[in-house]
């Protein structure tokens, strides 16, 4: 059983490969923690979680689902992590690992996938260009393909993380701030001007934040549900939407295959 959360979709198409190549099933954390999250695993199952590095930890919406998740039986069976990140992910394992403790559970192997940069809303944070989007995603197929066979023989003590200089630094000092004031909705605004009142800003929010779309300009609802991966940013065809202004200028970008 995968789960994983994904909001720009290098996750997402890093989960599915592992899907394809494991034969588990995948199930979207955005999706499942709308329900009670009580899940049983068959014989032999693999526990997989996949998820966005956000600010050197796990983002907000996967660290409730671990609060949330219940699953019964599930100490015995084999439970492994891995994080897309657009280059380094700190000590974001340990904090994991922390959350999955409380369920009697612990990712064993852990492994992270360098993918095109999401966060844009920093000075100095742009997307990659092109060829650097292209070179990184290629490189994660090939690293992809050492990991699936790790979890396929469920191999224990296999840390393939790029955690960085000074990871509990980024993770705790930086990390702890960074998730605590930054990921918030209030910055999103649209140009009205722009806005082609698509809606697929709506459609595509995995939190379910934002009202509006089909003939209405999009409102984020200010309700602490945010979790910032930007979704709605990226995705907009007109790049009407921006987060403050430090975005105007900046590139947009979602996994395509
Ligand atoms: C709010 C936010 C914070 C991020 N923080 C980090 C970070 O601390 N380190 C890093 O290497 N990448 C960071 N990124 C980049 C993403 O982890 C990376 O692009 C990831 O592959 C996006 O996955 P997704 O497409 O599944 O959402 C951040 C992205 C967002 C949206």
């Amino acid at each position: 059983m995968i789960f994983y959360f994904s909001g720009t979709g290098n996750t997402r198409w890093a989960a599915e490969f592992i899907a394809r190549h494991t034969g588990e099933r995948i199930l979207s954390i955005s999706d499942e923690i709308k329900t009670e999250c009580r899940y049983t695993l068959s014989d032999d199952e693999r526990i997989g979680i996949c998820f966005p590095i956000h600010g050197w930890q796990p983002p907000r919406i996967v660290r409730d689902f671990i609060k949330k998740l219940s699953l019964p039986h599930s100490q015995s069976h084999y439970c492994y992590a891995l994080c897309t990140c657009g280059d380094t992910v700190g000590d974001a394992i340990t904090i994991l690992n922390k959350d999955l403790s409380k369920k009697g559970l612990e990712a064993k192997s852990f492994f992270s996938l360098v993918m095109p940069e999401s966060y844009v809303c920093l000075p100095f944070m742009y997307t990659d260009t092109k060829k650097r989007e292209r070179e990184k995603i290629e490189a994660a197929k090939e690293k992809l393909s050492i990991i699936v066979d790790v979890i396929r023989n469920r191999e224990n003590g296999v840390d393939l993380l790029k955690k960085g200089p000074t990871p509990q630094i980024y993770s705790y000092m930086i990390g702890n701030f960074f998730n605590k004031y930054m990921i918030t909705d209030k910055p999103f605004k649209v140009d009205e001007k722009t806005c082609i009142k698509c809606g697929k800003c709506t459609q595509i929010c995995p939190t379910d934040n934002i009202i509006g779309g089909h003939g209405l300009l999009p409102e984020w609802k200010h309700e602490d549900s945010c979790t910032c991966c930007l979704a709605c940013y990226h995705h907009c065809p007109v790049h009407a939407i921006n987060y403050g202004n430090i975005t105007k200028k900046r590139g947009q970008y979602f996994f395509k295959e």
